[in-house]
């Protein structure tokens, strides 16, 4: 696949949605970023307890709601009936949980890239691949923007790849490892996303000799920004959308 598979996302990519402007991993969250100018969103994808695929970056619903517990413990029920909004500020109190499929829908009515990751909560990481892959192969099939999925499971993955081999996918990690083009060849995977900090020119030039992508999380500071587009990197995250503006790419 990755040779065959064209890379046409852009290079600023909203973290979460809408960064630090708006309660992560919301609907609020895409709208914000989309309407700051981004047309690429990252966003977390978990199973609840009765398997409805939902927004969420924790194990726990504790830091993003006003409830307690761990997500693979609530059904989509018990998940709806929290605010995952007011811990952010007093504006989006009351903003839902979403379902993966109203941020599909959202995602495609408005042409915003979408990149999947795959967060499965502890033991659940095949069924949330699986999951996942299945309903993005689902709900993008006439689209001409493919989600990218990607992982720091590579049980996710594998499952993903099986599941929809033909959606794209991006091993997460944080350092580049030194078996990196096994991994990637057995992921069949166009692109690896590695942690910003740990990244430089070298490393950068090595991955694409490879023949893979390269993009960074979370790049929050502008000349840090310019510096890995400068070397290129091909996409960034980033939570500071008014500072890592898109005009930049
Ligand atoms: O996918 C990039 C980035 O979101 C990975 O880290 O913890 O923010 O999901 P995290
Ligand atoms: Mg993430």
């Amino acid at each position: 696949a990755k040779n065959t598979f064209e890379w046409r996302y852009p290079r600023l990519i909203a973290h979460r949605g809408g960064g630090y402007l708006a309660p992560e991993n919301t609907l609020a969250a895409m709208r914000c970023g989309h309407e700051y100018g981004f047309s690429m969103v990252e966003f977390d994808v978990k199973l609840s307890q009765d398997n409805m695929l939902v927004l969420m970056h924790d194990d726990t619903v504790d830091r993003t709601s006003n409830g307690i517990g761990l997500a693979a413990s609530k059904t989509f029920r018990e998940l709806s009936e929290l605010d995952f909004g007011g811990w952010h500020s007093a504006f989006y109190t009351g903003e839902p949980i979403p379902t993966f499929v109203s941020v599909a829908r959202f995602t495609q009515e408005n042409n915003i890239f979408c990149n999947i990751e795959i967060k499965p909560c502890p033991n659940r990481e095949t069924e949330t691949g699986t999951l996942v892959a299945k309903a993005a192969k689902q709900w993008w099939l006439h689209s001409h923007l493919p989600p990218l999925l990607s992982s720091f499971s590579l049980e996710a993955l594998a499952a993903a790849k099986q599941a929809a081999p033909e959606l794209p996918r991006a091993f997460l990690t944080e350092d580049l490892p030194d078996n990196f083009t096994v991994i990637l060849e057995e992921m069949d995977c166009v692109a690896i996303n590695l942690k910003q900090s740990l990244l430089d020119q070298e490393k950068i030039e090595r991955i694409h000799q490879a023949g893979y992508k390269v993009c960074a999380w979370t790049v929050n500071d502008y000349q840090r920004a310019k510096q890995l587009l400068h070397w290129g990197c091909d996409a960034l995250f980033t939570d500071e959308l008014l500072r890592v503006t898109p005009d930049l790419a």
